[in-house]
């Protein structure tokens, strides 16, 4: 597991982005090759597609031999609403790159049979031949995607109820008007973005302190899903200072002593432009 700590939100993203960046370079897709990423939503995620489109707009970096999955999306919420995760990817990411549609995968939440609809995802991830690189986010109670707290360690995707804490925290999304927020999800599953080749978590802010604490510090354990990645074999955590609040020093100095090796990671690699 690497834990990557960056001054603050701004730095996190771009380092986030850079590394993105360089494994989408590094695998040179091609028409026969795509390169398959799992993407979220949310405010974290937001810094880190400014810097994708700016690597796109520069020539740095090209998405058309990419295709993505993301991790989940509400049920029930029309498509075309702001707060849907389809409107998201689109405003915030899509519409800005060179990405084909028909390779940007997002669940339908007004699916008419919604377990065919998960199930169908599994498929679509398997016959891309699996995910290289799942980027997640996490809530303050330590949920990745939406597997909320409790939520099987080997769960794929599937049907969920959104906790208390996520539609109080999704609030602001919707107005900080609690009845207009869905309150149930599709969802990838932990072991679904567990059989990713690897995995990188984004995580900013005081608020996501104790999560992390959680994710890292602590034994795997169910009420803390993001915990559940101690145990894959490729683990990145990206976060900013304020995130690392409730770690141990010894913790946050182990990590920063590692910065120059893991700021190897993102050092410009040949790109789109130089070809
Ligand atoms: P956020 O949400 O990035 O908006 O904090 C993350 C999450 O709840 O998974």
């Amino acid at each position: 597991m690497r834990l990557v700590i960056l001054d603050d939100y701004n730095l996190a993203s771009e380092w986030a982005a850079k590394y993105i960046r360089n494994r989408i370079i590094q695998f040179k897709p091609s028409a026969n090759n795509f390169f398959t990423l799992g993407l979220p939503t949310g405010s974290t995620p937001y810094g880190c597609y400014q810097k994708l489109i700016e690597y796109y707009r520069c020539g740095e970096l090209s998405f058309k031999f990419v295709k993505t999955f993301n991790m989940d999306e509400y049920v029930g919420l029309p498509r075309a609403h702001p707060e849907s995760y389809h409107s998201y990817m689109w405003n915030n990411f899509f519409k800005y790159i060179d990405i084909d549609p028909a390779n940007a995968h997002i669940l339908d939440g007004n699916a008419e049979d919604l377990e065919a609809e998960c199930k169908s995802y599994e498929r679509k991830i398997a016959e891309a031949g699996g995910i290289h690189l799942f980027v997640g986010g996490i809530g303050p109670d330590g949920h990745i995607a939406f597997n909320e707290p409790g939520s099987s360690l080997v769960s794929r995707t599937r049907v969920k109820t959104l906790a208390k804490d996520t539609i109080v925290a999704n609030a602001r999304f919707f107005g900080n008007d609690l009845s207009k927020v869905p309150t149930m999800a599709l969802t990838v599953g932990v072991g679904t973005v567990m059989d990713a080749k690897e995995v990188m978590i984004v995580i900013t802010g005081a608020h996501k302190a104790f999560a992390l604490y959680k994710a890292i510090e602590e034994g795997v354990n169910h009420m803390w899903t993001v915990s559940a990645f101690q145990q894959h074999p490729h683990t990145i955590f990206v976060c900013d200072e304020d995130a690392t609040l409730e770690l141990r020093v010894k913790t946050v100095k182990y990590f920063k002593g590692l910065m120059h090796v893991h700021n190897k990671l993102v050092d410009p690699v040949l790109s789109v432009k130089d070809k």
